[in-house]
């Protein structure tokens, strides 16, 4: 998609559509709405004071070749109130704008600016808006495939004079919304062909297009290095698990590591403690946490902030078999630590406990894990909010600043040392699962104790990272959770640090 600024009057802007924000409650008394009042002979007038555009988000009125305008068509949009207009408004608004106008078949359209955002942000969320508004998860599809494309997206501002901060955000939107859509792509494509081989291959490709550099450590070096947990996991398994890690070295000096460590199970059947076979299909996107990892990486090689990264992935499949590992057997962690198997469902704590401990052993200073963990993560907060908890107050509050900065909602739930209990184990150092009650809460409390002393936070994205209601902004499916936030987290860490 090609984006380009006009500076000038909304009505010469040459487009397939143009789009205007409206605001709740408001009249056609001034600005740009009183301009377009007039050109359409008080059309805009007669709708505002009408039930057909209240300006509620979503209230939508479309006009086929509106006269005295260049533009072939005219949408109007609600915004909702004033005061409340944020980047995420312009991000859903222009989303839904990009949803409906695709449907008609429009490829170029036109965005008026309106509210006084700063215009670099604004444009920024524009793009992403459009971007992330347009994905569609139908690669498979032979029929029926949406096939429309809008190639062009135009940002009309009255004022000329900020042209580098537009072209600035433009970028940034564009990196960031793509990096998001690679993610999406990522999970929702099925565990037959994307295996763990097949997401080093990925990693690979994607690290050599944008210069990063990356390491893919087989079974053979896992055993070298004692990651008994990860290894316990893959045994099931007849695809060999990778520990895909790359990085990102902005300044070689530096002794600050941010790892991002996210969960890469390419398919969660359960193991031997099987799931239930209703909805067990959906367990294809148990690797969204390594996806959203490769695509913050990828994402954070084209914006370059001056903070050295890490990103490690450790991916398996997590299968019954006559090899499988079992309730009741003991692992022995990279970290030495031993851990009584209650459960194999619980294995995404399993594996992340060996590549948090490789994560510190790389000179990671700060962790930040993203895992599509447990399922009581969706009966605490639903599809709405990410949950978090860390070991560090001051870390979990920056990346709910960074959340918040960027629209995505995170919420923190409590650590307290009382749940740590629940996951003591008889036999070994911690067991694996402390069971349905505060299951959230405890799988945090497993992994805290292989972050050990270093500060880190853990996003649980398993209700957030899958969609399972269309949005005017949103197509069903995979969302790309959190990768804004972890992007915006590292490049507001680096900005403070220079
Ligand atoms: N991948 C699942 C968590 C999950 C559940 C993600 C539903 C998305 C939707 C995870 O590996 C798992 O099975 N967790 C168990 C943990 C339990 C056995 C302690 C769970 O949440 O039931
Ligand atoms: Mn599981
Ligand atoms: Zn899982």
């Amino acid at each position: 998609m090609d984006v380009r600024a006009e500076f000038g009057k909304f009505y010469d802007v040459k487009a397939d559509a143009l789009v205007v924000t409206v605001y709740e409650g408001e009249k056609a008394d001034d600005g740009a709405l009183k301009e377009l009042d007039e050109r359409t002979s008080g059309l805009i007038s007669e709708l505002l004071g009408s039930d057909e555009m209240r300006g509620k988000q979503r209230d939508m009125i479309y006009v086929y070749r509106p006269a005295n305008l260049r533009a072939d068509r005219l949408l109007l949009v609600g915004a909702g109130k004033r005061e409340e207009f944020s980047l995420d408004s312009v991000r859903k608004v222009v989303g839904s704008a990009a949803r409906f106008l695709r449907g008609k078949g429009v490829r170029s359209m036109a965005v008026l600016r309106r509210s006084q955002l700063e215009i670099g942000k604004s444009a920024q969320a524009a793009v992403e808006g459009v971007l992330l508004g347009l994905f569609e998860p139908d690669m498979y599809k032979t029929e029926d495939k949406e096939e429309r494309r809008i190639d062009e997206l135009i940002l009309v501002a009255a004022q000329p004079g900020v042209e580098d901060a537009l072209a600035h955000g433009v970028e940034r939107g564009r990196i960031i919304g793509e990096a998001v859509n690679f993610a999406r792509e990522l999970s929702n494509e099925p565990s037959s062909t994307l295996t763990p081989s097949e997401l080093a291959a990925r990693s690979k490709e994607t690290a050599a297009r944008f210069g990063l550099d990356i390491d893919v450590l087989d079974e053979a070096r896992m055993k070298e290095l004692g990651m008994g947990a990860l290894l316990g996991v893959a045994r099931g398994s007849d695809e060999p698990a990778k520990l895909i890690v790359l990085r990102y070295t902005a300044d070689e000096a530096d002794t600050n590591v941010i790892a991002i460590v996210g969960k890469g199970i390419t398919f969660d059947s359960g193991g031997i403690s099987i799931k239930p076979a209703e909805g067990m299909e959906k367990m294809k996107y148990d690797m969204s946490g390594a996806a959203a990892t490769l695509a913050a990486m990828r994402a954070i090689a084209q914006l370059k902030p001056r903070v050295n990264v890490i990103g490690v992935m450790p991916t398996t499949e997590n299968m019954p078999s006559g090899r499988a590992y079992k309730p009741g057997d003991v692992l022995r962690a990279m970290s030495g630590k031993t851990i009584e198997v209650v459960n194999t469902d619980a294995e995404g704590r399993l594996i992340l406990a060996d590549a948090i401990t490789y994560a510190r052993k790389l000179g990671a200073t700060r962790i930040i894990d993203l895992a599509t963990l447990t399922g009581a993560v969706s009966i605490a907060l639903g599809a709405v909010n990410v949950g978090m908890l860390g070991n560090d107050q001051k870390f979990v509050d920056e990346i709910r600043e960074a959340a918040r900065e960027v629209g995505e909602r995170f919420w923190q739930l409590p650590l307290d040392d009382d749940y740590r209990e629940m996951i003591k184990s008889d036999i070994a150092d911690i067991k694996n699962s402390g069971g349905r009650i505060a299951g959230t809460i405890t799988a945090a409390h497993f992994l805290r104790e292989f972050a050990e002393e270093t500060p880190w936070v853990h996003l649980d994205i398993a209700g957030t990272a899958w969609e399972n209601d269309r949005k005017p902004f949103m197509a069903k499916g995979p969302t790309g959770i959190a990768i804004r936030t972890v992007v915006n987290y590292v490049c507001n860490h680096a900005a403070k640090n220079k």
